[in-house]
């Protein structure tokens, strides 16, 4: 699934916009974001731009009016609101909810709006329009001056990179067109601008409902408004296209085109530069080089492809190269990294669980990404840096992450495309943030793999077995520290080499800086699976009992070893018998309100769906439990 932006999945939307641009093919595109409330008319004047530029058919058109006139909103005159409040529940309510791509097209461009709606609770739609626009019309009422929802779009704006920007203040002619309105609100947004790192920016004094300054300026309600009318001005504002020309090349491989044995090509879409045969080219992260043979499309071979085409080039050589490596220019390749400080718009109803591995996708890359404990969060009303221990649904925070191998990056300020990536949770599919690379910690570069000279297989041959981490999980109370000791016990007695980390023991030392939060007990399970790796290195036949409540967090552990030497023990034990047994009388305490956060009573237990192996406590002893589970593991070499 290859999107045209980073932060938006939805494909569907991406084959309409491949269609679209694929008729006007010899127009320019401009995308851009429309910021503001249906109270600011935004939805009005995005239905006066479709209508003014003719690209409603007449028979719509028809409808239009016998639907303003039946709904009775604006009188006799037509609700160009209701041309975008396209759904019935979205009027009813009187807000837009998701976002919209609208596209029009005049005689000198073509356009794709994005519409998203401007509430504080819908930040993460307006993340996605914008992520890939390349101006915003930021919409202030006339009546009302600059808000905090004006504040609030302007710093998204400036956080995602968008260059351009229009103060559009509407509603003029419910002000009777006075300048000195406009004026005092274009000073003040200047001052706010500036605060916040938007330099430039376009003001233009409009009404949406009556047409002023949307086609044609200065209206003859504005003659002291010099400037350009609205559409003329988005006709007519340069768009980066020739910045992104000027910086190096760079393409993300989405897939290698390899029909039959004589032609091996890489696909992607430019990301930046210009690229011609004979260019010397370098894979990232892996630094092998070539040179570009060919450059292939659908209309022939091209002599050269700059920034936003999409071409499959051949290279010289046999490199190794697949899809998510990036291949640039070789002289001026761009950073790999597995360390980053990063800005992050959570989008998810989940709040960011540090720690926790997610899928992190940029461009065409995807790896697992744990991201830390935030440094702070943005109030996006006041800007103020707040202290935060994770992120909720719609929050803005600076935080650093780990990936599991490096990846190749711009910053985003440098290159949206390549320092703009999303994240992914690994169980619901759901995405669940949008990030943007402020730059990589290069901690990691100075750690380099020390060579040794005796292998894991060296040190498994020695004990004669083969090394496996036999992973108890399950309720506290559930019998898992039991049984896990009675197997150590039974392997012990067959010469097997084993070591058994107890939760409660490990807590005690190297975890005891660790108590029961959910950031905790991810930290706890982490720092465990690393033990066990290192374990197993070493030869051994490790077993861990930790009650380990969440799938995510076994399933990094799982992910971290060698195929098959993860066996999953779930000791199913219903929670009632747990209780009742309640050894430690722990759930007593915390059926009292005297212990918090207590797995099974007011913290989650996610039981495996698919454990390798699964006892039942009730009817086994632990004695025949602990058989039971060694015959499964047989043979151990
Ligand atoms: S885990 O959730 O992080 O995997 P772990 O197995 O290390 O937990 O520790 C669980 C043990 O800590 C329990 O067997 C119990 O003795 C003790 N404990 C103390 N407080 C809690 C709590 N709030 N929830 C669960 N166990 C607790």
């Amino acid at each position: 699934m290859d999107t045209p932006s980073s932060f938006q999945t939805d494909a569907l939307i991406a084959e309409d916009i491949d269609a679209y641009l694929h008729q006007h093919q010899h127009k320019s595109l401009l995308r851009f974001i429309t910021c503001g409330s249906v109270d600011d008319g935004k939805s009005t004047l995005i239905g006066r731009l479709l209508y003014d530029s003719k690209m409603i058919f007449e028979d719509q058109l028809a409808a239009l009016e016998s639907d303003s006139i039946k709904h009775g909103t604006q009188g006799e005159e037509i609700d160009f609101a209701l041309l975008v409040d396209g759904l019935a529940a979205e009027r009813e309510q009187g807000i837009t909810i998701d976002v919209a791509y609208r596209f029009f097209t005049t005689e000198k461009r073509k356009f794709i709006v994005a519409d998203t709606p401007g509430h504080e609770q819908y930040t993460r739609n307006m993340v996605t329009g914008a992520s890939t626009a390349d101006l915003a019309v930021i919409l202030i009422d006339a009546r009302k001056g600059m808000l905090q929802q004006t504040r609030r779009h302007s710093y998204l704006v400036q956080l995602l990179g968008i260059r351009h920007v229009v103060l559009a203040v509407n509603k003029m002619d419910l002000v009777g067109y006075d300048q000195s309105v406009f004026d005092s609100i274009v000073a003040d947004y200047r001052s706010f601008a500036a605060s916040i790192g938007i330099e430039q920016f376009t003001a233009i004094p409009i009404s949406g409902f009556k047409g002023d300054n949307i086609t044609v300026a200065p209206s003859a309600n504005t003659p002291w408004y010099g400037g350009p009318a609205l559409i003329a001005h988005l006709e007519d504002v340069e768009v980066d296209a020739a910045a992104a020309q000027a910086q190096p090349f760079r393409m993300p491989v989405q897939w290698v085109n390899r029909p039959n044995l004589d032609f091996r090509g890489f696909a992607g879409q430019m990301a930046s530069g210009t690229i011609r045969p004979g260019d010397a080219v370098r894979i990232v992260p892996s630094g092998k080089t070539s040179t570009v043979t060919r450059i292939v499309t659908f209309d022939g071979d091209l002599d050269e492809a700059v920034a936003g085409q999409s071409v499959t080039l051949t290279l010289a050589d046999e490199v190794d190269c697949s899809r998510g490596d990036l291949i640039a220019a070789a002289g001026d390749p761009p950073q790999a990294s597995d360390q980053f400080r990063a800005t992050l718009v959570w989008m998810d109803e989940e709040a960011l669980k540090p720690g926790r591995g997610y899928w992190l996708k940029l461009g065409t890359q995807m790896v697992t990404a744990t991201v830390q404990q935030p440094e702070y969060e943005i109030d996006v009303n006041s800007l103020e840096h707040l202290a935060a221990k994770t992120l909720g649904l719609n929050s803005i925070g600076v935080a650093e992450f780990a990936t599991d191998r490096p990846i190749a990056f711009e910053p985003y300020a440098a290159n949206r495309e390549l320092g703009g990536f999303i994240l992914i949770d690994k169980f619901t599919n759901a995405t669940v943030a949008a990030g943007m690379i402020d730059f990589s910690l290069r901690r990691a570069d100075n750690v380099h793999w020390q060579p040794v000279s005796i292998s894991r297989e060296d040190h498994a041959g020695m004990k004669n077995q083969k090394p496996r981490v036999l992973w108890f999980t399950g309720l506290s109370g559930s019998g898992k520290s039991t049984i896990a000791n009675e197997v150590e016990k039974q392997l012990f007695l067959m010469n097997r080499h084993t070591f058994l980390l107890d939760g409660d023991n490990v807590r005690h030392g190297l975890n005891r800086d660790l108590g029961f939060t959910e950031a905790d007990r991810i930290e706890n399970i982490r720092r465990v699976g690393e033990m066990a790796k290192l374990m197993t290195d070493a030869g051994l036949i490790v077993l861990t009992a930790f009650i380990s409540p969440f799938r995510a967090e076994r399933q990094m552990v799982r992910e971290m070893l060698a195929e098959g030497e993860f066996i999953e023990i779930f000791v199913d034990t219903p929670l009632e018998v747990a209780e009742g047994r309640d050894v430690k009388g722990l759930y007593k305490k915390a059926r009292s309100g005297q212990l918090k956060n207590f797995t099974g009573i007011d913290s989650p237990y996610e039981a495996p769906e698919n454990p390798e192996i699964r006892v039942n406590t009730v009817d086994m002893t632990p004695v025949e439990a602990a058989r039971f589970i060694i015959q499964q593991i047989l043979p151990l070499k």
